[in-house]
């Protein structure tokens, strides 16, 4: 159990430091706190609750009444001021009638901490953040290179920057023999996500690209990987 959750943590600060490292230019909301720096205490103080991918299915929420709001959640966030998710964090739950899981931190933490925590509540509830427009329009080829290389490799050898920090290794999708014995739709999957996803089980280092990139690109993916990584 441990151990999962553990590896589900993982895959969340590892899409994290990859929407990082593609989206420089990106940020089309911008606000008061640095949200990579939010990352890093949202995992230490946050997740145990909300889930490592702010999804509110952290273990914890097991035993909380109350389930912890779903962070991811951009409807419910849109209609919410920078202001108030910063006051909720502040003075907690019970300050505004919520529950009283919802400790106030702002014993805890400094000013700073909370604003970069509102900057990736922000980022969670706002996938605009990571730069859609443009990858609206990128090619298989320039989407394996901002959001896969990182761990797959550029050539798929699954010697990305990133495998160092997994205990796993990234398949190696430049191997012919790996990828022949695979149907389209097997790999589709692979990248998607399973249709029906039951995050509490999760144990798998490979990001669900289902929610960031489309049918097509998906699609155009298992071409390039067939075609183009492991010809
Ligand atoms: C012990 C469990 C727990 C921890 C730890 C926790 N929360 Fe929560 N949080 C909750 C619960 C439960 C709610 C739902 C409150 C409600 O709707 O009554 C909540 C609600 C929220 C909300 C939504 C408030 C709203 O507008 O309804 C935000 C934002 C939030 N938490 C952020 C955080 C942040 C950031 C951290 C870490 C600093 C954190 N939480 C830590 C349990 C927790
Ligand atoms: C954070 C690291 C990471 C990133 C980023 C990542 N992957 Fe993966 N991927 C993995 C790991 C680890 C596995 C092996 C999973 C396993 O063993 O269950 C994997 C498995 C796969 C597989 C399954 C191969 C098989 O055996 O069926 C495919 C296909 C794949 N990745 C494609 C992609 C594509 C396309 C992207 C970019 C959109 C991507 N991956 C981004 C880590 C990553």
């Amino acid at each position: 159990m441990k151990q999962r959750a553990f590896a589900y943590s993982f895959v969340a600060v590892l899409a994290v430091i990859i929407l990082l490292l593609s989206t420089k230019e990106s940020a089309s909301i911008e606000p008061k706190g640095d949200f990579s720096k939010g990352l890093g205490t949202y995992l230490s103080y946050c997740w145990v609750c909300h889930g490592s991918n702010g999804n509110g299915n952290g273990p914890y929420s097991l035993s909380t009444k109350e389930n912890p709001r779903d962070l991811t959640d951009q409807a419910y966030f849109s209609k919410k001021s920078d202001e108030d998710i910063y006051n909720i964090i502040s003075k907690g739950g019970s300050a505004y009638n919520k529950s009283l899981h919802m400790k106030p931190m702002g014993f805890r933490l400094e000013v700073s901490d909370m604003w970069n925590l509102v900057a990736y509540i922000r980022f969670l509830s706002g996938g605009k953040i990571v730069g859609d427009f443009e990858i609206a329009h990128a090619s298989a080829a320039e989407i394996y290179r901002k959001y896969c290389a990182s761990c797959h490799g550029p050539e798929g050898r699954g010697d990305g920057v990133l495998v160092r920090y997994m205990p796993s290794p990234a398949t190696t999708l430049g191997d012919r023999k790996i990828v022949s014995v695979k149907t389209d739709s097997q790999l589709y999957y692979s990248i998607s996500g399973p249709k029906s996803i039951d995050l509490r089980v999760s144990d798998n280092y490979m990001p669900y690209w289902k929610d960031i990139l489309s049918k097509e690109q998906i699609n155009d993916l298992v071409q390039y990987i067939r075609n183009e990584l492991a010809k």
